[in-house]
């Protein structure tokens, strides 16, 4: 395992100073250890960034004067990351890094962690909840390498690349203009108009092919794309159709052997959305009978757990099928994105308490506090709590410049920005507030 400590050994005190994060984190059970403690300079803020979490992220982090970093290249086990996550604030994994309970059982100080990446199966998100740290991933940083991917595969099936290429690679030279036709003109059916759709409808109309789209909740057009409200006659009308679906229970087998064989005579379908959304046994069926003219999988029901795991599916060796290793979203550009993401939202949690996107943490959108302390306060979300710290505030006869909450099932977050005068004495009153589970204060 490689690791690069990143941390700057030295520091002078007017650039300690400058960069005082003024932080004070305590989790309910283990206050009095940090009782002590008034502010937090920024080089004591420790971050772990595992798997190889993108320089964009790292590079971030130094512009905003953290330089405690220490970047791992690979993963962690459980039992070495428990061992490693005690005195660490901010962690960042990608998707082999399992955040387990008992990791964050061990995890006194961590305030955040960061998935650099789309998904988030791989943290236990119920401890995360009810030990109150926020975690964010970066849902949507790969958009355009999908939409990207798309248009290429609509220009590479429209002119049966996939058959010219196997061709000549055998040393085959099959020149003919039979069957192979420009996209420009023709129509694109996209099933799902959310943030890959919209995207590959303003890239389709830019290269001539007129767009119409599918979804099951109002979406404004994008340029002169037309909104079509029933799904078969998208499938009637469109010479290519592209899946940009969530997986959920009523997408499951959307494209069934039916619905694909209502698409027109000749025509392509692209699935870069999720496995189960579209019948592989069904395109298999359509493609040999040669009712769909060519077809682009890049998801599939059962994918591979590891890289040269072997690969099965029932579209292998059909021609003008191409067949991809769920790379959609797989650029360096996206990886650049997601790292820019995360650790933009993990600096603005740490230093304004802004939990906008984050999964477990109820999200709050804070304005940079003036003139004033701020309190965050993550507690049990029982009824109760909110008029205990109200009526605690009001007995300290702090004059509060700004409030907000915000709360999920679990848990609740409020956010009280307070005279500077009174908020340490508020601080340690809101430690006290029963069903606490962290208080920070932010100067
Ligand atoms: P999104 O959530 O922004 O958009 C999904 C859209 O589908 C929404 O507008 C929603 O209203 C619509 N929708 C939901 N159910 C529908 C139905 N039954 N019929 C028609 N429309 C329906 O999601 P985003 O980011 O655009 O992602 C789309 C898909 O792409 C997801 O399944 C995601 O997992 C997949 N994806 C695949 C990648 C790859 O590497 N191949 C990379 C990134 C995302």
């Amino acid at each position: 395992m490689e690791m690069v400590n990143t941390g700057l050994k030295s520091v002078n005190k007017k650039l300690m100073a400058r960069h005082q994060v003024g932080l004070i984190c305590c989790t309910y059970d283990y206050f009095c250890a940090m009782e002590n403690a008034t502010s937090y300079p920024k080089e004591k803020i420790n971050i772990l960034l595992l798997e190889g979490v993108h320089p964009s992220a790292i590079q971030l982090f130094h512009d905003h004067g953290y330089h405690s970093i220490e970047s791992v290249k690979g993963s962690l086990t459980e039992e070495e990351l428990r061992n490693r996550i005690r005195n660490i604030h901010l962690l960042g994994i990608r998707s082999k890094t399992q955040l387990t309970g008992s990791v964050l059982q061990s995890a006194g100080k961590l305030l955040a962690a960061g998935a650099f990446c789309i998904g988030t199966n791989q943290v236990d998100m119920k401890s995360a909840i009810a030990s109150g740290i926020a975690i964010f991933n970066s849902p949507y940083s790969n958009t355009r390498s999908v939409a990207e991917m798309v248009i290429g595969l609509s220009i590479m099936l429209a002119r049966r690349i996939p058959e010219k290429n196997q061709a000549a690679h055998l040393g085959l030279w099959d020149k003919t203009s039979e069957g192979c036709n420009e996209v420009r003109g023709k129509t694109l059916g996209i099933i799902g108009y959310g943030h890959i759709g919209s995207q590959v409808s303003v890239l389709a109309e830019s290269i001539g092919m007129r767009v119409v789209f599918y979804d099951v909740e109002p979406k404004l057009s994008l340029g002169n794309a037309t909104r079509i409200a029933q799904l078969d006659q998208l499938l009637k009308t469109s010479d290519i159709v592209t899946l940009h679906v969530p997986g959920t229970a009523d997408t499951k087998n959307l494209m069934d052997l039916n619905r694909i064989r209502k698409m027109k005579k000749g025509s392509i379908l692209i699935n870069l959305s999720r496995g189960d959304v579209a019948d592989t046994a069904a395109i298999r069926k359509l493609i040999l009978s040669h009712h769909l003219r060519g077809a682009a999988v890049d998801v599939f029901a059962n994918e591979p757990k590891a890289n040269n795991d072997p690969f099965v599916s029932d579209l292998q060796g059909l021609p003008n099928v191409i067949l991809t290793p769920h790379i959609g979203g797989s650029t360096m550009e996206a990886q650049e994105n997601i790292g820019i993401d995360v650790a933009t939202k993990l600096i603005s949690f740490l230093e304004t308490g802004s939990s906008t996107g984050s999964l477990s943490v109820p999200a709050l959108s804070l304005p940079v506090q003036q003139n004033a302390h701020r309190m965050l306060h993550i507690h049990r979300n029982v009824p109760g709590v909110l008029s205990e710290i109200n009526g605690l505030l009001s007995g300290l006869k702090a004059n509060i410049l700004g409030q907000y909450l915000k709360t999920n099932n679990d848990i609740g977050y409020v956010v009280v920005d307070i005279d500077k005068k009174t908020s340490s004495r508020a601080l340690s009153a809101l430690k006290n507030v029963k069903h606490t589970i962290k208080v920070r204060q932010l100067y």
